[in-house]
């Protein structure tokens, strides 16, 4: 394990590019695989997560050839991936994890197991056996919802499925699993999540409508993609967004951001909290699928913060970013809470808990609520000693609360970062 001390930082400047989007990299393999042409991706992310992907799917039969700065996939088509001896480890990707039984539901007679790290097996996949298992595919999962879990695919059904809670992830899964089926699949959503996947299956030539909260998707016979080019990731943006509005006397340019409406729940609470971030953001989208992803330069600058509750209906669209609004809150005045987030507790942590232990230990004035978490502006952050858990995000938030506290933070098992941002603290390191 790595512990990395982060000393406290007066004004971050310069810029910086930040990393592809993960979600974007996971899909445009996946899609990848299951198209029967080949497919160019430019700027696939280089990182643990979604380097699991580029191996989970040639072990279902797709062949990848990585460049320098594209990665070509020729896969099996929709109905003919290859099963693996032996199981599909999907790292700590929980995205592969979800999306993937979607394409393999469709495929018939054969089965497939995926399996991953201590920190997968710790995260349920009932909310995405239950649809694939409605519309004709078997799902046997350990206790009934954990990973290690099998796939056997099936003659599939189109089936009208609503969403227990919005998540992109499951509306992912059920959105490749139509692709199989025997028709229209509809899914309703409580609410907007990231919306990355029926922008894709559009481009793809898949016909897939929205109508409200209501999202169509036609059986395929084939994807036709030839080139996807992914944006830099919103989500590993947001850290140097926090570190910018933070660091006093800071002034950043992050190049190429991705800045669909989804992603940008985060730079909107910023914005409202009194951070300065200055772009070309997507204006929240109607019913009709756009095809491609916006990318912005963002101009970020400190300012003076003041707390915000963050409700709801916001949480899937900042769902990543919600311990950085935990860490904005110590530095803001009053009070800055976070609601309807249960879902925190189902990510690569508990986030929810070690979100508020980890901050708590760093001086924060913070408690945890039954679906997010409560955090009262003291100005500012002692420091101390905060652990990753293996989780990404836990050991990048620890290091941008470094540069933002009195005493500078040390962080436990800061190689968790290579899930998402392997040159983070580099990254961090030229602003300084
Ligand atoms: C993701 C969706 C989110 C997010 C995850 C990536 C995706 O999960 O937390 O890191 O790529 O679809 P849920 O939508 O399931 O909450």
């Amino acid at each position: 394990m790595t512990t990395v001390r982060v000393d406290p930082a007066t004004g971050l400047s310069g810029e910086l590019r930040p990393p592809p989007d993960k979600s974007l990299s996971h899909r445009a393999a996946i899609l990848g695989a299951m198209a029967s042409e080949p497919v160019r991706i430019r700027g696939y992310l280089d990182a643990e997560d979604t380097n699991s992907t580029l191996r989970a799917v040639e072990r279902l039969g797709a062949l990848v050839q990585v460049g320098a700065d594209e990665v070509l996939v020729r896969g099996t088509g929709l109905r003919d991936a290859v099963v693996p001896d032996g199981p599909i480890d999907v790292g700590n990707a929980g995205t592969l994890m979800r999306l993937l039984p979607g394409w393999l539901a469709a495929q018939e007679g054969r089965s497939f197991t995926l399996d991953g790290d201590e920190s997968i097996r710790r995260r349920p996949v009932d909310r995405i056996a239950e649809p694939l298992r409605l519309m004709g595919a078997e799902v046997t999962a350990t206790d009934g919802r954990l990973p290690p879990f099998t796939v056997t695919g099936g003659r599939l059904r189109a089936i009208h499925y609503e969403l227990p809670v919005a998540s992109a992830q499951i509306k992912s899964c059920v959105l490749l699993a139509a692709l199989g089926a025997d028709g229209a699949t509809t899914i309703t959503e409580p609410g907007p999540s990231r919306d990355h996947t029926e922008r894709m299956l559009a481009a793809a030539g898949v016909s897939v409508r929205r109508n409200g909260r209501h999202l169509t998707a036609v059986n395929a016979d084939e994807l036709t993609l030839d080139e996807i080019v992914i944006p830099g990731d919103p989500s590993s943006a947001a850290f140097a967004i926090a570190a910018g509005v933070l660091v006093p006397g800071s002034r950043l340019l992050l190049r190429g951001v991705g800045v669909n409406w989804t992603r940008c729940g985060f730079v909107r609470i910023v914005e409202r909290m009194g951070g300065i971030v200055i772009g070309d953001l997507e204006e929240e989208p109607g019913d009709e699928i756009a095809t491609a992803e916006p990318v912005s330069d963002l101009d970020v600058a400190a300012g003076p913060l003041v707390g915000t509750v963050v409700e709801p209906d916001e949480v899937p669209l900042a769902i990543d970013e919600l311990p950085l609004v935990a860490l904005l809150g110590c530095f803001a005045e009053g009070e800055t809470v976070v609601r309807g987030a249960q879902e925190l507790r189902y990510k690569e942590s508990d986030r929810i808990a070690t979100v508020v232990d980890g901050l708590r230990a760093l001086g924060a004035t913070i408690e945890a609520t039954e679906d997010g978490f409560a955090v009262t502006g003291t100005g500012g952050l002692r420091g101390g000693r905060i652990s990753s858990h293996g989780d990404h995000r836990l050991a990048m938030l620890g290091a941008v609360a470094g540069l933002a506290s009195k005493e500078g933070v040390e962080v436990d098992g800061m190689e968790a970062a290579h899930v998402s941002y392997p040159s983070f603290l580099d990254d961090l390191a030229r602003l300084m």
